[in-house]
Order: structure tokens, then sequence, then C-alpha cells
């Protein structure tokens, strides 16, 4: 088995690790170094959390029921292929934006960390580093597309994103609007209106033709009113596909027509998210939404989820509900503040081993694992 290394070199010569191996208790040790406005940005939803919180409950709610004397094959791999490149396990680190606020190195980090373990890292359009900075970091990486009211901007981001080798767009459709955030607005906090997050348009040129000299700020209201306020509508996503060479997901999906729609508008991916409860308050978890959506398109497209993820076992339980893959998102950054990259790293090397040993222990394969793998938590099995 290969990520189970990890637990191999902490119990010989590596020895104990610097942060917990339990991803969700890192979460305080990162509050204790992080500023007040990064850790409330980082650990903030909308309203007041029903949807961050349904998240969570969800993966508690279902049980693995694993099977013993499954042969004397040699353990699972976790290797998957998606979009015709092979990546060492079915997670990528979700784009999160305006990582230097957690820690220095911010975006730079997580790529480095993603690439030593070759998961793909999804760069935000609010990143703090630019699309080319993080290609010379070498790894697999995607573009996250804020999507600009202005079609020439958008190309200009598109091209960018393809010539720096990001080899997918991930499209994200639920934050047209900002959910509305009671620990940011508490503190009248948000990192794009102080300038922070803006690597991306504040190094392209069509957008730099537009600012006419404004202050980072003035060019992050400018930028936040060019995507956000208004939504696009399905018969636009042509235009991307016009744009982009490579493959399309589409990210915030939640109801299996809207699944069905982006299959029927050659969309090759869709990722089952409520954007970790930050937009809207409320919206169904994405893992009670999984099946369905997988249900309707799961033979026709690649299925991805994230939203609350926080341990192997729950990495497992979304494989087995119809995603072919899941994003990671809070974990990583915590991470991330906690240690830069080799604290980015540890999260994943946590992860990985986890999910290995969780899928030998279920007894299933990658290939295998089905929802009939799995019973409610709360009732009587069969
Ligand atoms: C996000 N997310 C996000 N998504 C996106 O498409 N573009 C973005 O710029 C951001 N920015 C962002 C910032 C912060 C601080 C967080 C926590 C999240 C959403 C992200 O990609 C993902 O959907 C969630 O983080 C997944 O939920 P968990 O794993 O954090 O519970
Ligand atoms: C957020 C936006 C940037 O969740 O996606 O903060």
């Amino acid at each position: 088995m290969g990520f189970t290394d990890f637990q191999r070199d902490i119990y010989g010569d590596a020895g104990a690790p610097p942060y917990s191996v339990n991803l969700p208790a890192l979460e305080e040790a990162a509050r204790a170094v992080m500023s007040v406005e990064a850790f409330q940005y980082l650990a903030g939803s909308a309203g007041d959390e029903a949807t961050a919180r349904a998240n969570r409950a969800s993966f508690d709610s279902w049980r693995i029921v694993p099977r013993m004397l499954t042969g004397p094959d040699d353990p699972p791999s976790l290797s998957v292929e998606l979009f015709g490149q092979t990546y060492p396990a079915p997670v990528a680190l979700a784009p999160v934006a305006a990582q230097t606020i957690m820690h220095p190195d911010g975006e730079l980090a997580s790529a480095l960390a993603a690439a030593s373990v070759g998961l793909p890292f999804v760069l935000s359009s609010f990143a703090s580093h630019s699309l080319e900075s993080i290609a010379s970091v070498g790894g697999p990486r995607w573009f996250q597309l804020y999507w600009p009211f202005d079609d020439e901007l958008t190309a200009s981001l598109l091209s960018r994103a393809a010539s720096s080798g990001f080899s997918a767009l991930v499209v994200t459709l639920d934050a047209w609007v900002v959910g509305f955030r009671p620990r940011e607005l508490d503190l009248g906090y948000n990192p794009f209106l102080k300038g922070i997050g803006l690597a991306t348009p504040l190094s392209d040129p069509v957008f730099m033709g537009r600012t006419a000299g404004l202050s980072d700020p003035d060019a992050g209201k400018m930028w936040a009113s060019l995507v956000q306020g208004r939504a696009h509508s399905w018969s636009e996503l042509e235009f991307l596909r016009a744009h982009w060479p490579g493959p399309i997901l589409l990210k915030g999906i939640l109801h299996p027509d809207d699944a069905r729609r982006a299959v029927d508008h050659g969309m090759d991916g869709i990722i089952v998210s409520n954007h970790g409860g930050r937009q809207l308050d409320g919206a169904v978890s994405s893992l009670q939404a999984l099946p369905e959506v997988a249900r309707a398109v799961g033979s026709q497209c690649t299925v991805a989820l994230d939203s609350g993820l926080r341990t192997g076992a729950d990495v497992l339980k979304a494989l087995a509900l119809g995603a072919h893959f899941v994003l990671l998102g809070r974990p990583y950054l915590w991470g991330l503040a906690l240690g830069g990259e080799p604290g980015v790293r540890h999260v994943l090397r946590s992860l990985l081993a986890d999910l290995e040993v969780s899928l030998a222990l279920s007894g299933r394969t990658l290939s295998t694992l089905a929802p009939s793998d799995l019973v409610r938590g709360d009732g009587t099995l069969w």
C-alpha cells in the first residue's frame, strides 16, 4: 500500500508528527496561529451555518458495512483516471480564494504540496498568485473560473490558463451573488475589498487595460462587479466551450435536472457542491444531493463532490454514493496556516493514508464501491 508509508514513517524514524493526523482537530490549532479576520473568513459559512452543519451530519448519517476474507489480491489501489490522465488518488484540492491571508506562501505552497503527492490543484479566480506563477510549480493544475460579464476578459483568462498548462476548467455557478456570511459581515472583512486575492485580474492585460491606474482595492471592486451580481445562462456555455480546449466541469450543481442540463450542454463533469455551506444557507447537503445526481448522469459525465469532507471514510462514502472523485476544501487550508507547504502535505498524506486503510478495511475496491455498501446509521440494517 502506497500512502500508508505515512503511518510506517510515524511509527518508525520520523516519530510523532508536528500536527494531529485527525484533520478536524487542526481547525482549532490553525485558529491559534491565524488573524481573527483570516480565521473567520476561512471558517465561516452563510446564515446560521445550517447547511455547513448538514454537510457534516450527512456524512455521519451513513455507515459502511465491511466485508471479510476478500481474497489474497494486493490491497486496493487508489489510482484513478480523470479526463484521460491518471492520478494517484481520487482527490483534488478545491479552489479556495486569497490563500496568502492564511500563510504568506499562499497558493504556491498548496500547489507545491499537491504536486508532491500528484493531486490536481484547482486555482481560484480570486487567487493571490498568478496563473503563470502556479504553472512554474509544475504539478497537475486546473483553473477555476469566476465568469466575467466581459467576453474579451474571459477569453484572455482562458487563453492564459490553457497556455500555462491548466488542463481542466472548473466553472463555479453557485456564487454569482456572494452569500450572506455573518462572520465576515460582523468583522466588516472581505479580502478582495482589501486588495488581496486579485492576482488573476491584476496580471491580466485585458483587465489592466480596463482599470486605468485604479488602486488595488478599487480594482478589486471592479473585478468583483465583473464576476458577481448577475447570473449567466445555459446557452452561454457555448462561449466557454469555444474558448477552452479541454474538459469543463460545472461546480455547484445540486439538482438532478441541472446535472442533466450540464450533460445536454456537452459538459465533461459536474461538482456536486454547496460551496462548503458558504452560499445558500438552508441548501441541501451535497452528500444528500449526490445519489439522485449520480443516478441522473453518473454514466454520462464525471461526477465529483465537495463540502464537508474531513476523513478517509467520508471520501469512501462519497465514492460509494456515486462520486468519481472528491475535492478537499478547508482542511488543507488549516495545514497551510499551520505550516505552509509541509503543513498542506501533512494534511494530504493524512487523508490519503486514512482513505487507503479505510478502503482496504471496507473489503471493497474503487471500482466495486456501490451505494449498497452503506446503510443509514439511524435504522435497522436490512
Ligand atoms: C471557497 N470556495 C471557493 N470555491 C470556488 O469555486 N472559488 C473560490 O474562490 C472559493 N473560495 C473559497 C474560499 C474559502 C475560504 C472557502 C472555505 C471555500 C469553495 C470551495 O471550493 C469548496 O467548495 C468548499 O470549501 C468545500 O467545502 P469544505 O471542504 O471546505 O467543507
Ligand atoms: C468564497 C468565494 C470567493 O467562498 O468563493 O469566499
